[in-house]
């Protein structure tokens, strides 16, 4: 078992560099397959998530070669129809991004159900509503989302979305790419990662306008052709830093991002009494005297992000007063609670609402992570908590942020990877 010890109580002082965004990445990945030649891909985290899409790809038959640590080219040339591999495919959320991709390249797509963090329900009625108005029959059959074009190939179409979903929006974006003939999506989401998947598709020949607003207009081309893409900044990797500062205390430079991606997390930390100065690409984050209460209400960009939600609970937990947190986008996203509780912080959640006590002190516990941003926010409690924390079920928060532990440690952290033999193992080796 491995585990994450952190000694709390020390502010952070140096600077951070911004890896690849992880959402942005595990869209642009599948979008290879749409592309009739090489693709070099820039700025990829390395990240379970990506090691994970790249392993489905390899598995379709692309050729994956890695150019140095943050670059891959990928040649989806030889991919083959198949189905997606259930033990992969599973352990993703993004693998639904498959199904926009093999439909728009093949005109039909054999994808498992996809996993991912549990935030409540996580319906994909909005992705089969986009791919059935192209012109696809979609069923779920023997454990597969099967997806086939009636007519050999996606027609355009109008697709209204009833609900401000990123993963639909990509989805239809990816369908419409090679689709014959317009798609229109309406109330579309603006993330920063869905102008990044339409300049990335641009870049390599696709004609998709609009990204970024709730209307976005894809006339569907025949072929993409090969290209280098950079990968923008992450901007939740960046705001989870942001955090764990206000929380620990320091100055700490938040290096290589975009800060108009983070004006929303910026203001917040602002209105708490946290110094945040713009510097170029970078951000310059300090804090020193109390935090203030706030009142959080998370929702689609560039509102505040969900992803920032644990992270931002975190914070709260040590400001004076009272703070009201509203989850406006999943329907259970407080399974941490009583994780931070056994760290002393005072929360009570109603449904989509957390009232947060501000206490002068968090205290180290063992806890564990129950999903990848719960599990960053207890990593950020921990820095600022008096004493020893251990987080166990690390695999989460290694899903999205690359190396962690050295990052934090670079900025001063005393944060420690253990391993240690898990317990079954222990009592086997001790029979
Ligand atoms: N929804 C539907 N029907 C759909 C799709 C979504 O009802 O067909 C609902 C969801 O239940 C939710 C809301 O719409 O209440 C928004 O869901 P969305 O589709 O935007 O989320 P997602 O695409 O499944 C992505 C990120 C999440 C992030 C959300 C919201 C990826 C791989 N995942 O999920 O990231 O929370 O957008 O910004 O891009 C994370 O990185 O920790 C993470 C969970």
């Amino acid at each position: 078992m491995t585990k994450y010890v952190i000694t709390g109580g020390k502010p952070l002082y140096g600077t951070i560099d911004i890896s690849g965004a992880k959402n942005a990445a595990v869209a642009i990945i599948p979008a290879a397959l749409l592309v009739d030649g090489v693709c070099r891909i820039e700025n990829i985290p390395q990240i379970s998530d990506v090691t994970l899409i790249l392993n489905i790809l390899q598995d379709l038959g692309a050729e994956v070669r890695t150019v140095n640590r943050t670059t891959v080219d990928i040649d989806c040339s030889h991919v083959r129809n198949q189905p997606v591999p259930h033990q992969l495919a599973r352990k993703i959320r993004a693998s639904y991004y498959l199904i926009g991709a093999l439909l728009s390249r093949f005109g039909s797509a054999q994808v498992p159900p996809p996993g991912g963090c549990d935030l409540g329900g996580r319906p994909i009625d909005q992705h089969i509503k986009g791919f059935t108005a192209m012109g696809a029959d979609v069923d779920v059959r023997g454990g597969y989302i099967h997806a086939t074009a009636r007519d050999g190939r996606l027609k355009g179409s109008q697709v209204y979305l009833d609900i401000v979903s990123v993963g639909a929006t990509m989805n239809i974006m990816l369908a419409a790419t090679l689709a014959d003939g317009l798609t229109i999506i309406e109330n579309a989401a603006k993330e920063p990662h869905i102008v990044d998947l339409a300049n990335f598709l641009n870049s390599m020949g696709a004609d998709i306008m609009g990204a970024g607003t709730d209307v976005i207009k894809v006339r569907g081309v025949d072929r993409l052709a090969g290209g280098t893409y950079s990968i923008i900044p992450d901007q939740i990797e960046a705001g989870t830093y942001m955090a764990a500062v206000a929380a620990a205390g320091g100055q700490v430079r938040i290096h290589n991002i975009i800060p108009k991606h983070l004006e929303c997390i910026t203001a917040k930390l602002q209105e708490m009494g946290v110094s945040v100065v713009e510097d170029g690409d970078d951000l310059v984050v300090s804090r020193r005297g109390a935090l203030s209460r706030a009142n959080v209400k998370t929702m689609p960009y560039p509102g505040f992000p969900t992803d920032m939600q644990p992270q931002i609970a975190a914070v709260l937990c040590l400001a004076q007063g009272t703070s009201v947190l509203t989850e406006g986008v999943w329907d259970n996203r407080y399974r941490y609670v009583d994780e931070f509780r056994r760290l002393g912080a005072q929360i009570q959640v109603d449904g989509k609402v957390a009232v947060i006590e501000g206490v002068s002190q968090l205290t180290g516990a063992p806890v564990r992570a129950c999903d990848l941003r719960a599990g960053a926010a207890l990593v950020i409690a921990g820095l600022a908590a008096h004493g020893v924390t251990e987080i166990d079920s690390i695999y989460h928060i290694e899903r999205g942020y690359e190396d962690i532990v050295r990052k934090l440690t670079g900025v001063g952290a005393d944060i420690r990877v253990v391993i240690t033999p898990d317990q079954e193992e222990a009592q086997a080796n001790a029979g």
